[in-house]
């Protein structure tokens, strides 16, 4: 029976999954492959030792001996970050190995030259774990979704970012008691900074739109905004208005200009995205032939993000097998037909918003706000204001009709320089009904 001969770079979390699943899944892969994926060496700068199962398994600190090792078809790359990541990635290419990475941050920076390289070797880079861990996401796009033009893509992308809200939400506390309780459990990442701030979702929605538009895309050309802001209080108001708060990746392609944004978001109750809970993903596209379509699943984790990247390798070894690399391109849309396309500026969206002031209990203050707002030409829905000083500041929240980012930009700057208002002005865009 043919051998497929696996090198993997970096035992983490990840690292030890994709070894436990080819160990634990080795005779259905048979079953449905027709060979066997053997996992025939590790490259770890910190192991010692592999657990005794993988007794066939050589173990190396010098990830170079896998790559320059000839009987190994496929390099996993397993160890995040841009190097020496990157450097393995593209020496593996550059010695003729197929290579699997979950790696965003690198595919959502230096995928152009990855792909390009990987392209002139004609090997194939599988990247299924990089986007929603064991979601299969970028294989729905690449193959399920192959007959449509992809409208819009929405999603929860980060599972820390959504365990944060989902337990602000269920139980009352602050974001920072939260996430520190997420690192005690190993949860939040102990530098969790991509994760809240919102630029690993921007990561995986850049992926996403490379492939869904055939556009080239860096996370740099996505306006983030992370949840660091959010305070109980919006959570609670959030849930008056109908709505639950979640960080969203949203891009709506416009034909020639294209959306693209993360930012928090309040999503009605309603909306299928509102109830996903805790560490889960969900990824919703529309495309002109298929309609509405959501995944959902686990977007992190050993296992299933070990399962995302074991099926990388079983389609690679099929195509190894039956002489059909790249036979399905890597980004969806043939390498030639990739054509750039015009980011939608922040500034030109419409849509409505929450707006909580901090303001002194006084006279006045309501009207001059609404001077402001109606100034810009901006409509108010509701206002709610919570509690009653005499001394000191209250929140007072506005919730508006369709307006346009620039003048909720410039009336925010506007309304920030007034005396009356206490502390910086929190702004979430509010997801509609119909989106
Ligand atoms: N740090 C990511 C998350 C998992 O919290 O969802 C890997 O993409």
């Amino acid at each position: 029976m043919k051998e497929i001969k696996v090198g993997l770079i970096g035992f983490g979390t990840v690292g030890k999954g994709l070894a436990e699943v080819l160990y634990s899944q080795r005779e259905r892969l048979v079953k449905r492959s027709g060979m066997t994926i053997h996992l025939a060496g590790v490259a770890d700068n910190s192991a010692t030792e592999l657990p005794e199962k993988f007794d066939d398994v050589t173990l190396t600190k010098d990830a170079r001996e896998l790559i320059n090792n000839p009987e190994i078809d496929i390099i996993v790359e397993l160890i995040g970050g841009m190097e020496p990541a990157k450097t393995f990635v593209l020496e593996a290419i550059a010695a003729g190995k197929h290579v699997v990475t979950a790696n965003k941050a690198l595919l959502s920076q230096h995928g152009a030259e990855i792909f390009a390289a990987a392209a002139k070797k004609n090997v194939e880079v599988g990247f299924e774990a990089s986007v929603g861990g064991g979601i299969p996401v970028i294989k729905a796009l690449k193959e399920g979704l192959v007959a449509n033009k992809i409208l819009s893509i929405m999603g929860i992308m980060n599972g820390t970012a959504n365990y944060i809200l989902s337990r602000m939400t269920d139980e009352g506390i602050h974001f920072e008691e939260v996430l520190k309780d997420a690192q005690r459990l190993g949860f939040a990442e102990a530098d969790p900074t991509y994760d809240i701030e919102g630029i690993d979702t921007a990561h995986k929605l850049a992926i996403l739109m490379t492939m869904a538009y055939g556009m080239p895309i860096t996370h740099n050309e996505i306006a983030t905004e992370g949840i660091a802001s959010i305070e109980p209080m919006d959570i609670e108001l959030a849930r008056e208005l109908g709505c639950r708060i979640k960080l969203l990746a949203i891009s709506r392609n416009h034909g020639d200009h294209v959306e693209a944004r993360v930012h928090p978001t309040m999503v009605p109750q309603s909306h299928l995205l509102a109830s996903i809970h805790g560490a889960y993903n969900a990824i919703h596209f529309q495309g002109d032939t298929v309609g509405n379509v959501l995944l959902y699943g686990q977007g992190a984790g050993m296992m299933p993000t070990g399962s995302a990247v074991a099926a990388d390798v079983v389609d690679i070894a099929r195509n190894i097998e039956s002489n059909s690399i790249n036979r399905v391109p890597s980004l969806s849309y043939l390498p030639t037909e990739m054509r750039p396309r015009k980011i939608t500026p922040m500034d030109e969206l419409y849509g409505p918003y929450y707006f909580r002031l901090t303001v002194l209990d006084q006279p006045g203050v309501l009207s001059k706000v609404a001077g402001i707002l109606s100034k810009y030409e901006i409509s108010i829905e509701s206002v709610i204001q919570k509690g009653r000083k005499k001394v000191g500041a209250v929140p007072l929240v506005i919730v508006t009709h369709h307006a346009k980012e620039s003048a909720v930009r410039g009336a925010l700057e506007e309304i920030s320089k007034l005396e009356s208002i206490t502390a910086p002005v929190v702004k979430i865009r509010i997801l509609e009904e119909e989106d």
